[in-house]
């Protein structure tokens, strides 16, 4: 029986959202420090720890049937993968910084600077693009820290909170890309993997789609019914029970994480009372 190989981030940014997804899809496996591959006790996949760089080029030579990380490296890499699902966590954006204190009037403050990336070919894409003559010195780590030491005058690197920037004197002042974690697969899988790959993406979007919605519940006199109906959403539509108490309902539905607080409000103006918000685990559309 073969099993599908994934590789996610051993250590850094996604490892711990991409493990915590896996496990989300009830994939059962152990993951001992100074582990680098493991095979799941429950569903044909074998996971295997891998430096994020090395990702795309390992699906793309059939290391790894499938891979999560960051949109921005596989951009950098430029492999022959596809991209199969975005992820919607690890949000960050590739940008460029220069030090706090330097004025800045726009894009031409970098011709003729030397910038510091592990990303030189997106940033040589936007330099070229935006007709800037700057010098790309690719280094593969710690990138914040190289104008502090002399060794370029600006960098391009992954902004996720800014909290690396802020630490290293640097300020943002162009975004390159946007990103986010997605999972990337081989253009050659076999039938039987791509079998297990399809079970595996059912799973993912169900758990994708019950983070991204919330279960909610809520009373209210009869008179109020109609109107809360119209408010709330919902998959369908509201699940309506009558109460003991005679002229009172409770009213079920789903709503979308990113629109609850501002329906609740329309919900206690209609007449909702006694309103429950509650994670969901999996939701299937
Ligand atoms: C990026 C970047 C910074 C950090 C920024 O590393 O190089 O070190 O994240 O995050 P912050 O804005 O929240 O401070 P990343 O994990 O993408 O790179 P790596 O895989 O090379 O460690
Ligand atoms: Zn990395």
């Amino acid at each position: 029986m073969s099993e599908l190989k994934i590789a996610i981030q051993k250590s850094g940014r996604l490892s711990e959202n991409s493990k915590k997804l896996l496990e989300e899809c009830g994939i059962k496996f152990s993951n001992g420090s100074g582990v680098l591959k493991t095979k799941a006790v429950n569903f044909p996949v074998e996971i295997l720890f891998l430096r994020d760089d090395d990702i795309p080029q390992y699906v793309e030579q059939q290391v790894a049937d499938i891979g999560i990380l960051g949109e921005n490296m596989v951009f950098e890499k430029k492999k022959e993968v596809t991209i199969l699902e975005k992820l919607g966590f690890a949000q960050c954006r590739l940008s460029l910084a220069i030090p706090r204190e330097d004025q800045y009037d726009g894009p031409e403050y970098f011709n003729n600077k030397k910038v510091a990336t592990s990303y030189p070919a997106l940033l040589s894409e936007y330099f070229t693009a935006n007709g800037i003559k700057a010098e790309i010195e690719e280094i593969s780590g710690s990138v914040e820290i190289a104008p502090g030491i002399g060794l370029a005058d600006a960098v391009c690197d992954i902004v996720s909170s800014g909290s690396t920037l802020m630490t290293n004197g640097l300020r943002e002042v162009i975004t390159i890309l946007k990103s986010q974690a997605v999972i990337i697969g081989s253009n050659n899988l076999s039938a039987a993997k791509k079998k297990i790959l399809n079970k595996l993406l059912f799973r993912i979007r169900a758990v994708k789609s019950a983070r991204e919605n919330k279960y909610i519940l809520l009373n209210a006199p009869e008179h109020a019914v109609p109107e809360i109906c119209k408010i709330l959403p919902g998959m369908k539509s509201p699940t309506i029970l009558p109460l003991a108490e005679k002229g009172w309902f409770s009213l079920h539905s789903v709503v979308r994480e990113d629109e609850f607080w501002e329906r609740i409000k329309q919900l206690r103006n209609a007449g909702a009372e006694g309103i429950l918000v509650i994670p969901i685990e999996k939701m299937i559309l």
